[in-house]
């Protein structure tokens, strides 16, 4: 079928045809934006999930939510692995205070957001390029050095110019595993403080399942401070809805056998979704997608995927990494702990507990449970075992 009418969109963060199963975490955040509006105290978010389940295509639904609600001012950022967390949000504050100060009757509070931010830069040391704030300074405010205490006073007095001006600031942190301990550590307390004294910012992030365990390392109140939701992958009847609530829309649809079939591939993994019915819209001939098209594609589209979306990941591997990962496709299930893992390796538990850490710390596996592993990109051990069936 024609490509240029192909609705799906298979990409990273690209916003589905159909968003589904996401109404629960979406009516969070609303609660939390309506509550940070009407000055009350709120939870913030750090979404968790495997890759490409969705979790930035929410960041920004939440964002036009906020948008929509006039009110908001929004910082939002990627983590960058060879960037520190201060380098990136400078620019950003500097763009809302910016913003802040051209509303009328900015005053005071706009003018001490920027010397905070001055003094932030200066005692932190932050690497901004030519950004230059011609202001007296501010003595007390973000200028101990401290990055805890200078984050803290920071946002606190960005978020007091939002108030003056009627609005709230939200964060918007994508990729958050990233962050540094140090970083993670600031932040929370940060947001720790604001929902003490009710300070108008909300925090939604996002980040591999790693995340809570590393805000709980930083600070073990992090579990109570912020709600986790889970974004998993779609059940059956929301992956269905999701490709065929799309594709009815576009004149076309999908065989209830074609729909079995591609949940039996994708085990409802939205960007695996997404690429299945992308690639079926392009190469099926009639506008009723069967079982048969689906089985027709599919060494074309499992080839696609094997060569792209697993391979770049598998190429960032180092050889041992790559002898971990394999060892770990053999155990019995994708859930497994680092002693079966040491034994399809015919090592030791503390032998290969090293390369285990630095896996965790690339991306690439998570501790679900106590002492167990699993990969954090879905459908990762069948990959492993097809590129070994194939060697
Ligand atoms: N609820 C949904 N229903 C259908 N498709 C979705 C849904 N959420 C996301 N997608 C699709 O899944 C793909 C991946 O989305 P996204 O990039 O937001 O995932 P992610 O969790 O941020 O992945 P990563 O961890 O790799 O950054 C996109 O193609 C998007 O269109
Ligand atoms: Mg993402």
């Amino acid at each position: 079928m024609d490509e240029i009418t192909n609705p799906f969109t298979p990409g990273a963060g690209s916003p589905p045809p159909a968003l589904v199963g996401r109404d629960n975490v979406l009516y969070e955040a609303n609660t939390l934006l309506d509550r940070t509006l009407a000055g009350r105290s709120a939870q913030s978010m750090l979404l968790t999930g495997l890759r490409g389940v969705g979790k930035t295509v929410l960041l920004n639904k939440v964002r036009h939510m906020a948008i929509d609600k006039r009110h908001v001012s929004i910082i939002q950022l990627e983590i960058e692995e060879n960037k520190t967390f201060a380098e990136q949000l400078v620019p950003e504050l500097l763009k809302t205070l910016y913003e802040l100060n051209m509303l009328t009757g900015a005053g005071v509070a706009v003018k001490r957001g920027l010397m905070a931010l001055r003094n932030f830069i200066k005692g932190i040391k932050v690497n901004v390029g030519n950004i230059s704030i011609d202001l007296a300074p501010l003595q007390g405010v973000a200028d101990s050095g401290d990055l805890n205490r200078d984050l803290c006073d920071l946002m606190l007095t960005v978020a007091d110019a939002a108030k003056a001006q009627k609005r709230v600031l939200l964060l918007l942190i994508d990729e958050m595993q990233i962050m540094a301990k140090d970083e993670l550590n600031a932040l929370i307390l940060t947001m720790h403080k604001a929902q003490q004294i009710i300070a108008p910012i909300a925090l939604v992030g996002a980040g591999l399942p790693t995340l809570p365990m590393n805000a709980g390392k930083a600070k073990s109140y992090a579990e109570r401070l912020f709600l986790y939701p889970d974004i998993d992958r779609l059940n059956k009847q929301e992956a269905q809805a999701a490709i065929s609530i799309p594709a009815e829309q576009a004149g076309a649809s999908f065989t209830q056998e074609a729909l079995d079939a591609i949940f039996n591939e994708t085990h409802g993994y939205p960007y695996f979704l997404q690429t299945w019915a992308y690639n079926l819209w392009n190469t099926s001939p009639n506008p009723q997608i069967t079982r048969n098209d689906v089985m027709r594609a599919k060494p074309n589209i499992q080839s696609g995927l094997d060569g792209s979306f697993f391979r770049v990941r598998y190429d960032r591997l180092t050889p041992r990494e790559k002898i971990f990962m394999h060892a770990m496709a053999r155990c019995e299930h994708s859930e497994c702990t680092l002693a079966e893992v040491a034994t399809q390796m015919q090592s030791t538990s503390s032998s290969i507990s090293r390369i285990r850490e630095q896996l965790v710390r690339k991306g690439m596996l998570f501790s679900p449970r106590h002492g167990c592993i699993r990969y954090t990109v879905p459908l990762f051990k069948e990959f492993l075992l097809r590129i070994q069936a194939r060697s």
